[in-house]
């Protein structure tokens, strides 16, 4: 079937090219006319698509004021058949010439002019109208349509073509008003038998040139073709050129539109992301654009200084952000003040709303939205929550130089798929994946993505903010997601919104088990959130362990290996940790937290189980500790099991040495944390059979070494101030 009709439309064309008559008639020149009052996000994709094919484009209506009604809910469009009608009269009397008319908010151009006209040729009409599978606006008339075989039978206004003189009759008969229907109009002509034989009319239904995605989602795919993408239509396997979203179909339009034609491509990728970029490296600090940059902490986030010190390393220049800080978690309240004691006189002329202000999340993001939109200075508003990890300090100037009306940096937590987008919303505006949101989220696509649905972290331009989404309530809560309200108000208004991967930004923190009745509780959130867990806990030059060459690692005494494992910060916390929790044992031989009941070499210690730290310690030896040991010791692969794990706490006072002995390890790990000469004076450890000491422990730094018959050892004596180590009898 598909075959004969190809094969058809073959003829047809070889027959036109050699009949002379004919020939003079045929197209030489395609001229295609949208109608559009805004430069909205929709047309320049529209120009887009239509500059890369070198379509000759006239634009009807540009900043003239829309009277045609709000088509999206009610009929109208009258007002683009009047310029239409006003504008063929330039063109009713060349014969050669062939009109096509789109709209352009909604439509995208899978193909170039050539193709268009050689299609048209094919069909051998005079005038062609798309078609769709529904009657609208009067299905009164769906009886009065020829029926069709195979195909969509009704006709659809948004895109038509035909020969000028042709096209110039049919719209000269326009004589109503701007806000009356445009497709009625067209429909009523098409369906006057004696019209669409003089007007040789007849409908696109196999979707040879138009698509009307409405009720035509499921037929539509993309196909990825050597060096660009077009939308293929299954139902009639057909290629057809000109893609209408119309109806409710704009974000299946804005999923295509992220291909075709050469969006993104197999090939090379990103076709269009280096188009309208603006670029920030010349101008100088004081001409930056103003940023309002809008924190949100609405709930117990881990890492929250983390993420509040990240705004004083941002690569841009502070006198020209303005800070807004709405704290809602009255537990966080003491690490904005903290931030803001050290940090204040960055950010003059900061908002910074706490909890007893009682704000809704919804008004306070309207208060921060309103201080950019009201202040005609305000270049962009830049929104993030507590639970974003921006890592990329350049973020906000990648951000602005994508020149988007609202842009979001793709972040996804740790190894998961969760991220800050919806690639695509199940018919109820929930989520749904999209075919491509595992590849984006990945980072197996990379490009800059018109999504449906973004959040946690967005840039929005100002001018956007007072033109087109001046009249609107960004954020309002009735029950509903503020997030899904605030996508969805920006949707309705043809403000379209962009997901960026095309930089590494950062990640999104892990809130769930954030348990705050922990004197530190980022500690135990080496599960959770173990990026930022390591980043904060675990020493920086760690990484150097296991560089070749130089090596960080030193060895003091024979088969004693000392290296650097723990931050500054997680010794103090240490520390603080088990103080806090007081319960030393008292360095006796009975000891009841011991099966048995009996220390052999008792020291004053306080065991990771009793602080509720035991899964997580386990965790860093499997993480950190064991890779260690399989460097140093070749062909040993730890268990990392450990039983006797426990922070130890010398005095002059109370115990301060410990006696020659063994361990009960295959190997053990003894990290200092805290300093000689500062802290304390005195300590060190000794290797009685090399007679070898380690008398100026480094804080944060690990002593490995094995625990039984070679490395009979003895804790020296701390003469002054608490010496406290770390010590784990690894693989008993
Ligand atoms: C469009 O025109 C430019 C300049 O004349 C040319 O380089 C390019 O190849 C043309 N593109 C197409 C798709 O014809
Ligand atoms: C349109 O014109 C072509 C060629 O002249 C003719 O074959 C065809 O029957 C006409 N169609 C209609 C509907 O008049
Ligand atoms: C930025 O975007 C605006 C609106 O889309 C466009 O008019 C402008 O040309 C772009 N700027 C640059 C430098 O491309
Ligand atoms: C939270 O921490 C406290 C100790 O501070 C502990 O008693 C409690 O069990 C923890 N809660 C959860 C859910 O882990
Ligand atoms: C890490 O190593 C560099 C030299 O490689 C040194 O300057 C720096 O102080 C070290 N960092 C710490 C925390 O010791």
């Amino acid at each position: 079937m598909m075959m004969e009709f190809r094969f058809l439309v073959l003829c047809i064309t070889v027959l036109l090219q050699s009949v002379p008559e004919r020939a003079r008639a045929s197209p030489d020149e395609l001229l295609v006319i949208t109608a559009a009052t805004e430069e909205t996000d929709g047309f320049k994709r529209f120009m887009r698509t239509a500059r890369q094919f070198n379509y000759t484009v006239k634009v009807l209506g540009l900043g003239e004021e829309w009277r045609g009604g709000d088509v999206a809910k009610t009929v109208g469009g009258g007002q683009k058949v009047r310029w239409l009608k006003k504008e063929m009269q330039k063109h009713k009397d060349k014969s050669n010439t062939v009109v096509m008319f789109v709209d352009s908010y909604d439509v995208i151009l899978a193909g170039g002019p050539e193709e268009v006209l050689m299609k048209f040729s094919g069909l051998n009409h005079r005038v062609m109208f798309s078609a769709e599978g529904f009657c609208w606006p009067d299905q009164r008339l769906a009886p009065k349509y020829p029926p069709v075989h195979t195909g969509k039978r009704y006709l659809n206004s948004g895109g038509f073509i035909g020969f000028a003189p042709e096209i110039s009759l049919i719209v000269q008969q326009w004589k109503h008003r701007d806000h009356d229907d445009d497709q009625l109009f067209y429909t009523r002509i098409y369906l006057d038998k004696e019209q669409r034989s003089k007007f040789n009319m007849t409908l696109d239904h196999q979707s040879q040139i138009f698509q009307n995605l409405n009720g035509a989602i499921e037929e539509v795919v993309l196909k990825f073709e050597k060096s660009r993408v077009r939308a293929r239509n299954v139902a009639y396997d057909s290629l057809p050129v000109v893609i209408h979203g119309n109806g409710p179909t704009k974000l299946q339009l804005n999923y295509l539109g992220n291909y075709v034609p050469t969006a993104w491509t197999y090939e090379s990728g990103c076709g269009i992301c280096d188009d309208d970029l603006l670029y920030l490296n010349d101008v100088p600090d004081e001409e930056m654009p103003k940023v309002l940059v809008a924190l949100f902490i609405q709930q117990r986030t881990p890492f929250i200084e983390e993420f509040l010190h990240r705004l004083t390393t941002m690569n841009y220049p502070h006198t020209r952000l303005r800070l807004f800080i709405h704290n809602n978690v009255v537990y966080h309240e003491q690490h904005v003040q903290r931030f803001w004691n050290q940090h204040s006189s960055l950010f003059p002329d900061a908002r910074i709303v706490g909890p007893e202000e009682n704000l809704q999340q919804d008004q306070a993001r309207t208060m921060a939205v309103e201080m950019c939109r009201t202040d005609p200075s305000c270049g962009y508003y830049f929104s993030m929550d507590a639970d974003v990890a921006l890592i990329n300090p350049d973020t906000l100037r990648i951000l602005i130089e994508e020149n988007k009306s609202i842009i979001a940096p793709m972040l996804s937590r740790h190894g998961k798929l969760w991220s800050n987008f919806w690639g695509a919303l199940s018919p109820d505006g929930f989520y749904s994946r999209s075919e491509d949101y595992i590849d984006i989220v990945q980072g197996k696509r990379v490009g800059v993505w018109n999504v449906p649905y973004i959040t946690q972290v967005y840039l929005i331009r100002g001018d956007v903010l007072r033109t087109q989404l001046s009249h609107v309530s960004l954020y309002q809560q009735d029950g509903e997601d503020q997030d899904m309200v605030f996508c969805r108000v920006v949707r309705d208004q043809g403000v379209l919104m962009f997901l960026s991967n095309r930089d590494e930004f950062g990640r999104l923190i892990a809130t769930k088990n954030y348990n705050t009745s922990r004197l530190h509780p980022d500690m135990w959130q080496i599960f959770d959130n173990p990026v930022d867990w390591k980043e904060k806990y675990i020493h920086e030059n760690y990484s150097q362990i296991f560089e070749e060459g130089v090596s960080v690692v030193e060895q003091p005494c024979p088969d004693v290996y000392w290296f650097p494992v723990f931050s500054i910060e997680m010794c103090d916390t240490l520390i603080e940790t088990v103080e806090d929790f007081g319960q030393w044992s008292g360095g006796k031989h009975k000891d009841e937290r011991l099966t048995g009941g009996y220390e052999n070499v008792p020291t004053v210690d306080i065991h990771m189980n009793q602080i509720g730290f035991e899964k997580e310690w386990l965790k860093i030896l499997k993480e950190f500790i064991a890779p260690v040991t399989e460097k140093l010791y070749p062909g040993y692969y730890p268990k990392a099991k450990a039983i006797m794990n426990f922070v130890v706490r010398y005095r002059p006072d109370e115990q301060p040495a410990l006696r020659p002995h063994h361990d009960s390890s295959t190997f053990t790990i003894n990290i200092a944390l805290n300093s000689k000469g500062k802290d304390y004076e005195g300590g060190g450890c000794r290797f009685l059979r090399y007679d070898c000491r380690i008398e100026a422990p480094r804080k944060g730094w690990s002593l490995m070494h094995p625990g039984r018959l070679t490395h009979f050892h003895e804790g020296l004596p701390t003469t002054r101030g608490t010496r406290y180590i770390m010590v784990s009898f690894v693989d008993p």
